[in-house]
């Protein structure tokens, strides 16, 4: 198999890419990445000598680069990860999210037509990685199931439910064998330092405010990033053409409260006096547009393809928390920006 990774060198891409290539030997993985502000090749370097790894760097909005390069590898499938992802960025250049999400993962559908249409066999699967924002807000009461309708409200949410729409539209249309997961908020090591909890674990570290936006009553499903690396694999291998999966890890918490579990966390690690880390919490103005609540029903993927996530969330933060400690080199270099000059192992200076 030549299975195509995009985005790989991003958060969840670099723990999927990592799976596959540790995982599947004989299987060739291709990691496409435009290596934005997102994308670190330090987040593979465990793995970047494997000999069944290969970055490619591209963009996946320049139609002519893409089919060029299906009809130089002939991938056998795609895994499709890369996105802009950070919904604040999407509110300041909407734009950009429409090409690189929408525009970006059509010329993928496309160049995977044509190999499709050229050689039916040859040609697997299309997975396309959501998320769980498409569905739009919740009550207090509910959970998003597979069937829940669309109701995307972030520009960024609007855009993954485009690109949504287009994979199931070329699986209908043109028979391409497609599969879409739609997954809660993740977290775990290599997440980048805008997200809520990356952000909160690096200002506590440097004794700066938590911005908390509104009152911090909003609630997001939090699923460790090395669960739905695994999801991602069960549903490559298992899920039928068409199918969609919601992932998530049954895991509501208010943001509030992960705020004040991770502090509590990081007094402890950082031996600091109880309740140190709480008084740097700050309430900022609210998010445009916030959605309440998110809430995720994954019992299709549990009883069908036998999934479940493997840790209580307490575990996976402390967990997390210590890869961050352990790592400062990586969050240095992330939040000062010299990932920008990983290369080979090492940081150069260009
Ligand atoms: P990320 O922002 O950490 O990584 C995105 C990667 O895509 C980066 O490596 C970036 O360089 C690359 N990329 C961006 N634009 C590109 C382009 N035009 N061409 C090629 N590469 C490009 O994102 P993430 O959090 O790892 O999310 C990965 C996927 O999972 C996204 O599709 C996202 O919508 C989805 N998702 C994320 C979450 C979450 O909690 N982070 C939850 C559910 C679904
Ligand atoms: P985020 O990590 O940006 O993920 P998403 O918006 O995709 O859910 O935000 C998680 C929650 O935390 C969301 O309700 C917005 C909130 N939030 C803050 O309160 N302060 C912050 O600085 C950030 C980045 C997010």
């Amino acid at each position: 198999m030549k299975v195509l990774i995009t985005g790989g060198a991003g958060f969840i891409g670099s723990h999927v890419v990592r799976l596959f290539v540790n995982k599947y030997p004989n299987s060739q993985i291709y990691n496409l990445d435009k290596l934005t502000y997102a994308g670190n090749l330090a987040n593979l370097s465990d793995i970047e000598n494997k000999p069944n790894y290969t970055f490619i760097k591209g963009d996946i909005v320049d139609a002519g680069f893409i089919n060029k390069l299906f009809e130089e590898h002939k991938f056998n499938a795609v895994i499709h990860l890369a996105a802009e992802s950070h919904v604040d960025r999407s509110i300041a250049d909407p734009l950009a999210f429409v090409f690189t999400n929408v525009i970006g993962t059509v010329n993928l559908l496309n160049a995977a037509k044509e190999q499709f249409k050229k050689d039916n066999a040859s040609f697997k699967r299309f997975y396309h990685v959501s998320t769980d924002e498409v569905y739009g807000t919740l009550g207090d009461m509910g959970l998003f199931t597979e069937t829940t309708a669309y109701d995307p409200h972030s520009p960024y949410s609007a855009s993954k439910a485009s690109s949504d729409h287009f994979v199931r539209a070329y699986f209908d249309t043109y028979k391409l064998p497609a599969v879409i997961s739609n997954c809660s908020n993740n977290y775990g090591p290599y997440h980048f330092p805008e997200k809520l909890i990356p952000l909160c674990i690096n200002n506590i570290k440097n004794n700066k405010p938590l911005p908390i936006y509104g009152k911090g009553e909003n609630v997001r499903d939090w699923l460790f990033v090395e669960d739905h690396a695994r999801a991602i694999d069960v549903i490559f291998h298992k899920a039928q053409d068409g199918s969609t999966y919601n992932i998530g890890g049954h895991n509501e918490w208010t943001n509030i409260d992960v705020i004040r579990l991770l502090c509590r966390i990081m007094d402890k690690k950082l031996n600091r006096a109880e309740g140190t880390n709480e008084k740097l919490i700050t309430f900022v103005k609210d998010r445009a547009g916030h959605d309440l609540r998110y809430a995720i029903d994954s019992t299709k993927l549990q009883n069908e393809l036998e999934w479940k996530p493997s840790l209580q969330f307490e575990e996976g933060l402390t967990k997390t928390v210590e890869w961050y400690l352990n790592n400062e080199e990586w969050l240095n270099n992330v939040t000062s920006g010299a990932y920008a000059n990983y290369y080979e192992g090492q940081y150069v200076k260009r």
